[in-house]
C-alpha cells in the first residue's frame, strides 16, 4: 500500500453527505471509466498514452493511469515529477523548458530514481543540462519543443528545431529522443472542425521537422503533444508517438461539452448556506475551493440552476426562468468546477467515494508543486 492511500482516515466508510464541506470528492467508477475510456483508445494505436498529471497531481490517480496501459506520465514542473516518483511512477516527462539552477540539479538526482525527460528550446539551457547531467552522473532524455502554433515555448519548426537538436546530440549527459509541440490554443475550440484542421497543420509541420532530422542523421524516437479535446486528432496523426491527454480524468463541464464521451468525475461537495430568495441558492463554496480562471461550475442533478458568480467562500447560483429547485438550506449538492485542473490544485486530499460512501483518502501530494 502507497502512503498516499488512506484506508484508515475517519472518512472511510462513511457517506459523502457527512463530510465537512467544501469537500473534494472523486467518484472512483467514473474516474476508472474515464482512465479506460482513454486507454482503450489508445490500445490498438502507435502513439501511446502518457497522461499529463496536472489534472489531478495524485499518484494514486497516476498508478491507475500506468495500471490501464499509460508509458508513463506527462507533469509541468519538477517538483511534479519529484512527486510522482515518490508515488511510484518511474518515466516522467516534464513537458517543460527547465533553466533555475536548483531545478536543474532536482531533475538530475530525480534521474537517478526514474527515467527523465525533459524539453528544452534553447542551446545555453542545454549545455547547463549537460554540464549538470556530468554532474550527478546521469543521463537526461531531451525533446526539443516545437513551436507548430501555439505561440508559447518552443523552437520553429524546420531549421532551428534542426540545428537545436544537433547542439543536443553533440552534448554530453543528455539523450536526444524527438520532439515535443502541444496544440494548446486549440484543444478547447468549440468547433471540431477547427480544433482537426489546426490540430493536423500544426502536426503536419511537427512530423515535416522530423523528418527532416532524419534525413540529416539525427534518429527521432518521439513525438509527443495533444490535450483531451485533441486526443482523436493529433493521438491518431501518423507519426505521433505519445499522447499527453490530462483532463479527461476528472472533466469539467466546459470541457466536457466539446468531449462528452468522457464524464464528470470531480466535484466539490458544497452545503447550501442560505436561501435569501425563492431563485437564489448560496453555497458554502468559492473560489477559494473551486478556483475561478476559466470556465462556469454547475450543480450536479440540478440543471435548474444557473452559475451566477463565485466570491471567495460563496457559491451564487440561480434558479433559471421558469424553473424551480426544491434545495434547501442544509441540502448538500456536487458542484463541478469550471476548471477541473485548477480546482483540484486547491487540495491537499480527495475523498475517493463508491456510490456515495468514502472508500479511501487519496493525497494529492504534487499539490502546489509548480516549482
Ligand atoms: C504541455 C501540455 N500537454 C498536455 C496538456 C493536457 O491537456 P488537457 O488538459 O487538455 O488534456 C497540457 C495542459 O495544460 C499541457 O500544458
Amino acid at each position: 500500500m502507497f502512503a498516499d492511500v488512506l484506508t484508515d482516515h475517519p472518512a472511510v466508510g462513511r457517506p459523502v453527505v457527512d463530510l465537512p464541506t467544501p469537500a473534494p470528492v472523486v467518484d472512483i467508477a467514473l474516474l476508472q471509466g474515464n482512465i479506460d475510456r482513454m486507454a482503450a483508445f489508445f490500445r490498438d494505436r502507435p502513439a501511446r498514452l502518457r497522461p499529463h498529471v496536472k489534472t489531478h497531481r495524485a499518484p494514486a490517480i497516476a498508478r491507475m493511469q500506468l495500471a490501464a496501459g499509460a508509458t508513463g506520465v506527462t507533469c509541468a514542473k519538477v517538483a511534479m515529477a519529484e512527486a510522482m516518483v515518490d508515488g511510484g511512477i518511474d518515466d516522467v516527462f516534464v513537458a517543460n523548458q527547465v533553466v533555475a539552477r536548483q531545478a536543474i540539479d532536482r531533475l538530475c538526482r530525480l534521474a537517478q530514481r526514474a527515467r527523465v525527460t525533459v524539453a528544452v528550446d534553447d542551446a545555453g539551457n542545454v549545455a547547463a543540462l549537460s554540464d549538470a547531467a556530468q554532474d550527478h552522473g546521469v543521463t537526461l532524455d531531451v525533446v526539443i519543443e516545437v513551436d507548430a502554433g501555439m505561440g508559447r515555448c518552443g523552437v520553429q519548426p524546420g531549421r532551428p528545431a534542426l540545428e537545436l537538436a544537433k547542439v543536443v546530440c553533440r552534448s554530453r549527459g543528455l539523450r536526444f529522443r524527438g520532439l515535443h509541440a502541444y496544440e494548446g490554443h486549440v484543444v478547447q475550440h468549440e468547433d471540431v472542425t477547427v480544433r482537426k484542421a489546426e490540430t493536423d497543420r500544426m502536426f503536419a509541420r511537427a512530423i515535416e521537422t522530423r523528418d527532416l532530422l532524419e534525413r540529416n542523421g539525427l534518429a527521432v524516437a518521439v513525438v509527443t503533444g495533444g490535450g483531451t479535446g485533441t486526443y482523436n486528432i493529433s493521438g491518431v496523426y501518423p507519426g505521433v508517438t505519445e499522447h499527453q491527454a490530462g483532463s479527461y480524468v476528472y472533466m469539467d463541464p466546459s470541457y466536457r461539452e466539446k468531449v462528452p464521451e468522457f464524464d464528470l468525475a470531480f466535484s466539490i461537495l458544497c452545503t447550501v448556506l442560505s436561501r435569501p430568495s425563492p431563485e437564489k441558492v448560496i453555497t458554502d463554496g468559492g473560489i477559494q475551493v473551486l478556483a475561478r480562471d476559466h470556465g462556469t461550475p454547475a450543480v450536479a442533478g440540478h440543471p435548474e440552476l444557473a452559475y451566477r458568480s463565485l466570491s471567495e467562500e460563496h457559491g451564487n447560483f440561480t434558479v433559471r426562468d421558469g424553473c424551480a429547485t426544491d434545495l434547501r438550506i442544509g441540502d448538500v449538492v456536487a458542484v463541478h468546477p469550471g476548471h477541473c485542473c485548477s480546482a483540484a490544485n486547491l487540495h491537499d486530499r480527495v475523498y475517493a467515494a463508491r456510490q456515495g460512501v468514502v472508500e479511501a483518502v487519496w493525497l494529492v501530494t504534487a499539490r502546489g508543486r509548480s516549482e
